[in-house]
């Protein structure tokens, strides 16, 4: 696995994909500590004892602690939880939420815009990145058990925190496939409520992932120029 500088992450939800990320990022040498409603309930002490040299703190504490905050909670709790994380000034916010919701036909956008932008919003003075939120929380504990890179789509509109997103993606396993500003988190939005398709049709089992298959040696047109 690629190597980034070690970092102190928190990881804010200790739930399917909380643990995933907390398990994936010590496996790639940085420290996590978990921001949780309840740090002291059973159920997240049981994610804090497999994640090794883990702890779990309220999520304002653990947001203090770290460089780097993943906001692994639904996106029904979204926008309270960022408020509660104080003050996020700098720090890199990793993004996964799909601000979707369900109904009888399947998933559908909740918001006229994105999760990523209102996120984006909310955490005044962080630095916003839209990642992980095409990835299933089992691949994300175990990238390897697939046969190719999977891969996960960043959207920003701050340049250097991408490139940081980046190194991390990098660091687990993942190609860092860059998507543009942050209202491309529209599109993953929407690609997400696309990965709901097996669970909906029943046609597919869980092995959903999206990844990018690079042209190879096809032989191109004339480059085109946005504008
Ligand atoms: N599951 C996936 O494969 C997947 C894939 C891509 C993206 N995502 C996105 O990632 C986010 C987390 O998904 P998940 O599957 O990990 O969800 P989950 O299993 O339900 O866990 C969410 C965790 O968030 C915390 N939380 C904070 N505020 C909450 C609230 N108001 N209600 C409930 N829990 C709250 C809880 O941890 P504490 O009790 O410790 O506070 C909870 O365990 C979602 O926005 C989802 O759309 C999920």
């Amino acid at each position: 696995m690629a190597q980034s500088t070690s970092k102190t992450i928190a990881v804010i939800g200790t739930g399917r994909m909380g643990g995933a990320f907390g398990a994936a990022f010590t496996r790639a040498g940085h420290t996590v500590v978990y921001g949780s409603r309840n740090p002291a309930d059973e159920k997240v002490q049981t994610v804090v004892k497999n994640t090794t040299g883990s702890a779990a703190l309220d999520p304002h504490s653990a947001a203090a602690k770290a460089e780097v905050v993943v906001l692994a909670v639904p996106w029904a709790g979204a926008e309270e939880s960022v408020k509660a994380l104080g003050d996020l000034s700098g720090k890199l916010i990793l993004d996964p939420t799909n601000a979707i919701q369900f109904g009888k036909d399947g998933a559908g956008l909740a918001v006229d815009t994105s999760g990523g932008e209102l996120v984006r919003d909310w955490a005044k003075g962080a630095r916003v990145v839209k990642a992980f939120n095409t990835v299933g929380y089992f691949v994300i504990a175990n990238p390897s058990a697939l046969p190719g890179k999977v891969g996960c789509f960043l959207a920003s509109d701050d340049a250097a925190a991408k490139a940081e997103a980046k190194d991390l993606v990098t660091s687990l396993g993942f190609e860092a496939v860059d998507v543009g500003p942050m209202k491309s988190a529209r599109v993953l939005e929407g690609m997400s409520t696309l990965y709901m398709v097996p669970y909906f049709t029943g046609k597919q089992d869980e092995r959903f992932e999206w990844s990018v298959v690079r042209s190879g040696n096809v032989t191109l047109g004339p480059v085109r120029t946005a504008g």
